[in-house]
């Protein structure tokens, strides 16, 4: 049986893309963020995933606004880079795990979780900037990626109770896996940040610890943050911690927090990058 071995939750802010792809991660803005990742880089680098699903949000690249899925899987062999409007990030292509995926849809769909199955899909910062977080700049991607694109962008939003609810039918998908794959689930976005409009730069450190002993501790009482919440209190993109739900609904309810780290400037964003395994 495939093996859910550990989960980790980052951001996934396009600027530490940037720094990574430009060489300027020693610079003094940038250093004491990447100072924090090496026990993120040398878990995973231990626990050595052969897939990992990364549960990340589309920017308005693979979807635009006439087609909105709530909650699409990747199940192509292999997913391009996005061109957001600078170029495409020079990181590997992404190699998908459509048997898994293929596994994974119907497992779910038989669930009750109507997902959008996506055979052709780029992938952009969401997506890639978690896995340089992880990875660092390897010639390839240690792992095959299975995308789960989650609809942040256009209100509505699936409610975090939905998202916890999800991340466990993923684990009964795993657990009935018949391969002997190594996963390692994703939770991108976050931690509180607001681009935008009268309260742009909103961060809310407070809350945010709070919001992740929850999650960590007791994720029951995690799922029940409402979107009113996460709106005033992690500003309009911190809607995007919803993933984490899935990310922990994978997990067992009992995990081992292996790993925390914050970080404050790093572009808009509270920088968060968190690692459980199963307790
Ligand atoms: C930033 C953060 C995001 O999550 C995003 O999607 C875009 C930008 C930022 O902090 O700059
Ligand atoms: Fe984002």
């Amino acid at each position: 049986m495939a093996e859910l071995v550990g989960a980790v939750g980052t951001s996934h802010i396009p600027a530490v893309g940037v720094a990574i792809d430009k060489g300027r991660t020693e610079e003094p803005y940038w250093a004491p963020y990447f100072a924090k990742l090496p026990p993120l880089r040398e878990w995973i680098a231990g626990v050595s995933p052969d897939v990992c699903i990364v549960v990340y949000n589309d920017h308005a690249n693979a979807f635009s606004l006439e087609i909105i899925p709530t909650f699409a899987l990747g199940t192509a062999e292999r997913f391009a880079i996005a061109d957001e409007g600078f170029g495409r990030r020079p990181v590997p292509q992404v190699i998908g795990h459509p048997e898994l995926a293929w596994h994974l849809g119907e497992s779910l769909i038989l669930d009750e979780f109507d997902m959008t199955l996506v055979q052709e899909m780029e992938v952009d910062h969401g997506l890639t900037v978690p896995l340089s977080v992880a990875f660092g700049q390897p010639a390839a991607w240690p792992c095959k990626v299975i995308p789960l694109a989650v609809n942040v962008v256009q209100y509505p939003p699936p409610t975090g109770n939905r998202c916890y609810r999800l991340g466990q039918a993923i684990r009964r998908a795993i657990d009935s896996y018949p391969g002997d794959e190594r996963v390692v689930v994703f939770g991108t976005g976050g931690l509180s940040h607001q681009l935008q409009a009268q309260r742009a730069g909103l961060i809310n450190a407070e809350w945010d610890a709070h919001f992740l002993d929850t999650l960590v501790h007791d994720p029951e009482a995690a799922t029940r943050i409402t979107h009113l919440e996460y709106l005033r209190e992690a500003g309009s993109e911190g809607i995007e911690l919803v993933m984490w739900l899935i990310m922990r609904g994978a997990m067992n309810p009992q995990v081992k927090e292996i790993y925390r780290a914050t970080h404050v400037p790093t572009s808009n964003t509270h920088n968060g990058v968190l690692v459980l395994e199963n307790a």
